[in-house]
């Protein structure tokens, strides 16, 4: 599980005040990384002189080859370990340990409706690919701060999918202004025959989601109002993505509500919306 990826490139991606990074790595991983699963990365100053900071940094894996040995990490500069890991070059080994976690599960049937918000969207690009290539119709829901966030976040790559976009942003500038969940709310509503269109059939959806949590818990709910199954994927702060240490315990609910305690490194980070405890966990 402990490897090293070689990288092979690694760029700013759009505007420099978003501060967010590309980053290719190749090596073993890819033979058995998929959708929704993490590695975590040894981030060290280059004379790496000492262990600070310990703690390797969780990042999903937004892109898997398998042909080319390669995945890619889509990240946001956020504090001292992204700073740390912006200035790898290419050519430079890091250490990686993965692939964690569970991934996320595709429907056999119906659409995929993935939902992201923010930086959220970077796990979907993996989900998105294995959907495809299975056959399945995927729709995405993004909203974002800015046209200037979305396009700088993947927003082209998304287009030359040819799949069904829904896109807001908080400002205005690119789709519907306000929030991601009112385009979810407003689709799922359209799903429904209605006494007007009592014939219209109603399409099978699967909801995959990735955010900020309250983003995540409203469209948790608005799928079990309209009877939706839908997987989040939860983002904890982690010292070991092991299981060893406990720091990335979140409260669960298990079939009879009893509350439950799992770990998102190990059990996670994607679980079922409803058995998440909004209010409590992570
Ligand atoms: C399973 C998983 C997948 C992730 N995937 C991605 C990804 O694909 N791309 C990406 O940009 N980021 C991702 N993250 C978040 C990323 O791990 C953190 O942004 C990163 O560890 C911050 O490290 P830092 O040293 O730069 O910042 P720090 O100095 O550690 O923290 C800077 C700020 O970021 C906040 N922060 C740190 N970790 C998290 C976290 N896990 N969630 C929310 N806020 C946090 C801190 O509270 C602080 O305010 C993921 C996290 C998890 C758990
Ligand atoms: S991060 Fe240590 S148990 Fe999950």
């Amino acid at each position: 599980m402990l490897a090293q990826g070689l990288v092979v490139s690694h760029e700013q991606m759009g505007s420099s005040n978003q501060k967010l990074r590309r980053l290719v790595l190749q090596g073993p991983v890819a033979q058995t990384a998929k959708a929704g699963q993490f590695v975590t990365v040894q981030v060290q100053d280059s004379a790496r002189t000492s262990f600070d900071p310990l703690l390797r940094r969780p990042i999903s894996i937004a892109e898997i080859s398998q042909e080319r040995d390669e995945i890619t990490l889509f990240y946001r500069i956020k504090g001292r370990g992204t700073e740390i890991l912006a200035q790898a070059r290419c050519g430079d080994s890091l250490s990686i340990m993965g692939p964690l976690g569970n991934g996320f599960s595709l429907p056999e049937e119906g659409e995929l409706w993935l939902v992201a918000g923010g930086i959220g969207i970077f796990p979907l690009f993996a989900l998105v690919q294995s959907a495809l290539s299975q056959g399945l119709k995927v729709r995405l829901f993004w909203g974002g701060e800015s046209k200037a966030f979305l396009e700088s976040a993947g927003l082209t790559s998304w287009k030359e999918l040819g799949i069904e976009l829904s896109l807001s942003t908080l400002d205005g500038s690119l789709g519907e202004k306000g929030l991601v969940t009112e385009l979810v709310q407003s689709a799922l509503s359209q799903n429904k025959p209605t006494e007007s269109k009592p014939e219209a059939k109603e399409v099978k959806v699967s909801v995959a989601a990735c955010g900020p949590k309250g983003m995540m818990q409203s469209v948790t709910e608005l799928c079990q109002r309209f009877n939706v199954p839908i997987e989040v994927s939860l983002e904890e702060r982690m010292g070991c993505a092991v299981g060893a240490c406990l720091g990335c315990v979140c409260t669960l609910k298990d079939k009879a509500g009893r509350q439950i305690h799992k770990k998102v490194c190990l059990d996670g980070p994607v679980f079922r919306g409803e058995e998440v405890v909004w209010n409590e966990t992570c």
